[in-house]
This record gives structure tokens, sequence and C-alpha cells, in this order.
């Protein structure tokens, strides 16, 4: 649509008002689909390989490898927890840059005893440290992995099994099944596992190529659903062009219950507050929040900040909430039209993201290593911020309606909950109420049927 070929009359107002509605009303009913799908990385995944490097006398030697294919979404401490269910008796003679939490019953062998001879074993990375003869490539990081854009030499992570009481050829090995990747929390669901075409490694020489005895492969995909039921972060918007600061919805991500829930959140001066961030739920990693009307863990302001001649200048600080959290290599992604045209951003790390072809709308943000990448925890140094510089393109550029703001906001790769669009602070003499109840009969119709589609 081009709003400048037409009139300003109500009927524009009421369609482009209409398509904010209707978008924010989609936002929230993805946010509430249990499907793995998310529209701005559609094939985001993290995929498992395992690789028979050579067979033993009773099994095989296996190098694991995890890569994170995710565009933003990333693993923090305490990193990832990978478990499956083995076929049949196997056992894991032993492991090199990883280990399982529990060894389990190995009362059956004399001599030499396995690593773990558990049905379902859970393997955990290594941390950095670790001897070098205990290592091999891609190891030992806390099970931290980086998202595929911020740094995809870090998405990646390995360890070797020697696996016994197993198959010894490519006909007899009974692959693992059952699969499970904690990040740390619930999120991930993985598929089975397939095999594939044998991996090729080209040797340190660059001049021969090897390839593994038998390859196969599991994908594990997330869900917002499965991760959580309810939000983790919320927006807040304010502009230079009206003095109102329109706050993060109320109870966004849970409300504050006094009665019932009376260590729900912690106010900032509260004398008893460290004893709490150790309290119960540290070792979970439940977050402890700052008693706030929205009680997110973070909220991420836009301020619309400057009108330049042929330019626009937005702020954006994120905040943490979270007493127990210190958020590592954080990102955010963020949608809005003018970013086919962003000019400059000041102490971010920016990269545009192109899920369908034609679409340049989305942007990844992320901190400048060793300057902003670590946002801390809830506090006086909870916070990261930086300055957008944006090119106007006449044909688009408005600061009516709201477009000036974002249109959806990620933070780690969590959709963050947007205030309604009718409460964005207005142009001075626009007059949104009166579009609003006009329309009120087609978004009452509308939100019936999304109702319907999502319990159908
Ligand atoms: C996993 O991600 C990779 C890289 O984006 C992609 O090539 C592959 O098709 C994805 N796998 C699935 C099952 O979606
Ligand atoms: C197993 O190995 C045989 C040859 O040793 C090969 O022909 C066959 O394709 C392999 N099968 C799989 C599933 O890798
Ligand atoms: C798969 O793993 C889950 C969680 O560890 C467990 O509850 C379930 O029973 C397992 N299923 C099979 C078929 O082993
Ligand atoms: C298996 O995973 C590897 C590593 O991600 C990838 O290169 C390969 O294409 C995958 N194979 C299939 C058939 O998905
Ligand atoms: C809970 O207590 C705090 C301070 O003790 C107060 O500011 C807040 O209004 C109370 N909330 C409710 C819902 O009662
Ligand atoms: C966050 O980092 C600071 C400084 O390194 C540290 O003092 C604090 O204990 C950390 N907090 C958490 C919750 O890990
Ligand atoms: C999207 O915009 C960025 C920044 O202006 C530009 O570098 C990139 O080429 C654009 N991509 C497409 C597909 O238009
Ligand atoms: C960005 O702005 C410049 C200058 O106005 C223009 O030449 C260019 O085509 C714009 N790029 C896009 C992707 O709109
Ligand atoms: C600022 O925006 C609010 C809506 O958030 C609106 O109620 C108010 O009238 C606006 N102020 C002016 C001066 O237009």
């Amino acid at each position: 649509m081009e709003p400048r070929c037409l009139s300003a009359t109500g009927s524009i107002v009421k369609l482009s008002s209409f398509a904010i509605l209707l978008f924010f009303l989609l936002s929230c009913f993805s946010f509430t689909s249990t499907e793995a799908y998310d529209a701005l990385d559609p094939t985001g995944n993290i995929t498992i390989k395992w690789d028979v490097i050579s067979w033993t006398p009773d099994g095989y030697v296996a190098v694991v490898t995890m890569f994170n294919f995710q565009q933003y979404r990333h693993i923090q401490t305490p990193g990832w927890t990978l478990g499956w269910t083995w076929a049949k008796k196997e056992v894991i003679w032993s492991m090199v840059g990883a280990q399982t939490t529990e060894q389990g019953d190995c009362s059956r062998y004399k001599g030499t005893v396995p690593h773990c001879c558990k049905k379902d074993p859970t393997v955990v990375d290594l941390l950095p440290g670790t001897p070098y003869n205990q290592q091999i490539a891609n190891c030992c990081k806390g099970g931290v992995m980086n998202s595929w854009i911020q740094d995809p030499a870090n998405a990646i992570s390995s360890f070797q099994v020697s696996v016994g009481a197993a198959g010894t050829t490519n006909k007899t090995v009974r692959l693992p099944k059952n699969f499970t990747l904690k990040a740390p929390g619930p999120g991930y669901s993985c598929g089975i596992a397939k095999i594939v075409k044998p991996t090729r490694f080209l040797t340190a020489d660059k001049r021969r190529w090897t390839q593994a005895m038998m390859t196969w492969n599991v994908t594990c995909t997330y869900s917002q659903f499965l991760a959580q039921k309810t939000p983790t972060c919320c927006v807040s918007l304010s502009s230079f062009y009206n003095e109102t600061i329109v706050s993060c919805p109320t109870c966004a991500c849970g409300c504050q219950n006094n009665a019932t829930d009376p260590g729900s959140c912690v106010e900032p001066n509260n004398p008893y507050l460290a004893s709490a961030v150790s309290g119960p739920g540290k070792s979970t990693n439940a977050p402890l929040v700052q008693c706030t009307s929205h009680m997110c863990p973070v909220r991420v302001h836009w301020h619309v900040k400057l009108n330049y001649k042929e330019y626009w200048r937005v702020k954006v600080t994120i905040t943490n909430f979270n007493y127990r959290m210190n958020y590592t290599l954080w990102n955010l992604v963020v949608q809005h039209p003018n970013f086919d045209n962003l000019t400059k951003i000041f102490s971010f790390n920016y990269k545009s993201l192109t899920p369908y072809a034609g679409l340049n709308d989305t942007a990844m943000l992320w901190g400048v290593k060793f300057y902003n990448d670590l946002l801390t925890q809830a506090g006086p140094l909870g916070n990261v911020q930086s300055e957008l510089l944006f090119r106007k393109d006449t044909s688009t550029f408005t600061f009516e309606k709201g477009w000036a703001f974002p249109r959806r906001i990620y933070f780690n790769g969590d959709n963050c909950v947007m205030p309604p669009p009718d409460a964005y602070p207005w142009l001075p003499n626009s007059s949104p109420k009166q579009v609003i109840s006009i329309l009120h009969p087609a978004i009452t119709i509308f939100v019936s049927l999304l109702f319907l589609l999502a319990y159908a």
C-alpha cells in the first residue's frame, strides 16, 4: 500500500491501524502455537551428527558433533545436556571431551569398568581448562554454543564416545533412540536418528580424504511454548514527539500476588536481597525478578529519539530485572520496515536477517565482545544500550500510526510482549480512539476467528 498516493481520509487511517492490530494479534497467535516453527528462522535447528570413526572388537568409536544451525538462538551457561536411550545393552567404555553425569550399575563388568552402563545416559560438556589430553576439537566449552549468525565457529560442540556391547558392522549397529536435548531447560524436541551418507573428512595436509564408517543425524527443534508457559521479556515505547511513556503491559510475564506468592519478586532495596538471590530456586536458575508491573526478567525499551531531514534516530535499551542471571552473548531480533536502510548502529553488532527472499525488515543485534556482550544481573549495571540511525525512505516514512515502533522483538530467541497498538504514543492531533471504536466489530470477528483456528 502507498499511503502517499491516497488522501489522508479516515479509511486509510483505519486500514493501517488495522494492519498493525492484525500483526499484533498474529504475533500473539504465533506465541500460543505449540508448533516448533519460527517464521523468522524457518529452518532453525540443532543437528546432532554421529560419525562412526572405527569399529572395535565389541562396538565402535564415534565422534558426536552438535551444530547449532539456529540463526539467533544460543545455548548459554550452564550449557547443554544431551540424553538418549540405547537400543540394546550398549555401554560407554570411555569418553573424550564430555562425560555422563552418572555411571550407573556396572556390576556385571569385571576388570575394566565402563564409563557408563546406564540404559539412558545423560551427557554434559567438560569445562574450559580441561587438560589437553582429555580434549578433542570443539569440546570443553561448558556446554555453551553460540548462534550461527553471532559466531558460527563457536556454534559447534563435539565429543568422542567409545561404545561397547554394540554392533560391529553397519548392518548390526542399532541406532540410539529417544534423544533429548536440554539447553539447559526444556524447549527442544528431537527427531529419530537417520542414517545418512558417511561424512568425508579432509586430512590436515589437505591432500587426502577419509570417511566415516557410518553416519547418522538427529535434528532437534525449539519451541518457545515447550520452554516456558510464560513470556520472558516485554517491550516499552516512547518518543520525542509525545511525552507519554508506554510501559510494558501489566502482568506481561506474570502478576505480583502478595497473598498467594509472597516471594514471587523482590524490591531492589530489600535488605534480604542477597539471601533471596541464593535462596530457593537458585539451583534451577528460576528467575528472581525485581518487582515491576510486568514482572518480566528482561525489558526492551525503544525510544524514537530524533528526527533529522534525511534520517531518524532510535535509542534501544535492554534492562535486566533478573537477579539470578547474567545474560552472556545476549541477542535481539527486531522487525521494523526501515531495517532495509539502517545507516549506522552505535555500540552493538548488527546483521540483516532474510528468512525469505525479498524480505529485508528484520535484523539481529548483539553486544560487542568485552564491551557489552554481557547483560549483567538486575541492578545499577543491569542494562545495555545502543542507538540506531535509519535513512528515511520518503515513500514509506512517517511518525504517524506507530510506524516508527518495532513490529516484533525477540530477546535471546524468545518473543517479547508488545504493548497493544492503540496505546502507542501518537503524534499530536491524531485521534486513534475513534478509529479503534469504528474498527471494533471487525476486530471482534477476527479474534473469534483466531480462537476458532487455534482450538479447532
Ligand atoms: C537444519 O538446519 C540446516 C541449516 O540451516 C538445514 O540445512 C537443514 O535442512 C535443517 N534440517 C531440518 C530437518 O530442518
Ligand atoms: C554398509 O557397508 C557396505 C559395504 O561395507 C555398504 O555397501 C553399505 O552401503 C553400508 N550401509 C550403510 C547403511 O552405510
Ligand atoms: C524417552 O525419554 C523420556 C524422558 O527421558 C522418557 O520419559 C520416555 O519414557 C522415553 N521413551 C522411551 C521409548 O524410552
Ligand atoms: C547430517 O548432518 C550434517 C551436519 O549437520 C549435514 O552436513 C548433513 O547434510 C546432514 N545430512 C542429512 C541427510 O540431513
Ligand atoms: C505487593 O506488595 C508491594 C509492596 O509490599 C506493593 O507495592 C504491591 O502493590 C503489592 N501488590 C499487590 C497486588 O497487592
Ligand atoms: C554476574 O556477574 C557478576 C560479575 O562477574 C558476579 O559478581 C555475579 O555473581 C554474577 N551473577 C550471577 C547470577 O551469576
Ligand atoms: C538488506 O539490507 C541490507 C542493509 O541495507 C543490505 O546489506 C542487504 O543487501 C539487503 N538484502 C536484501 C536481500 O535486499
Ligand atoms: C537506502 O537509501 C538509499 C539512499 O536513499 C537508497 O539509494 C537505497 O536504495 C536504499 N536502500 C534500500 C534497500 O531501500
Ligand atoms: C500521546 O499519546 C497518547 C497515547 O499513548 C495519547 O493519549 C496522547 O493524546 C498523546 N499526546 C498528544 C499530545 O498527542
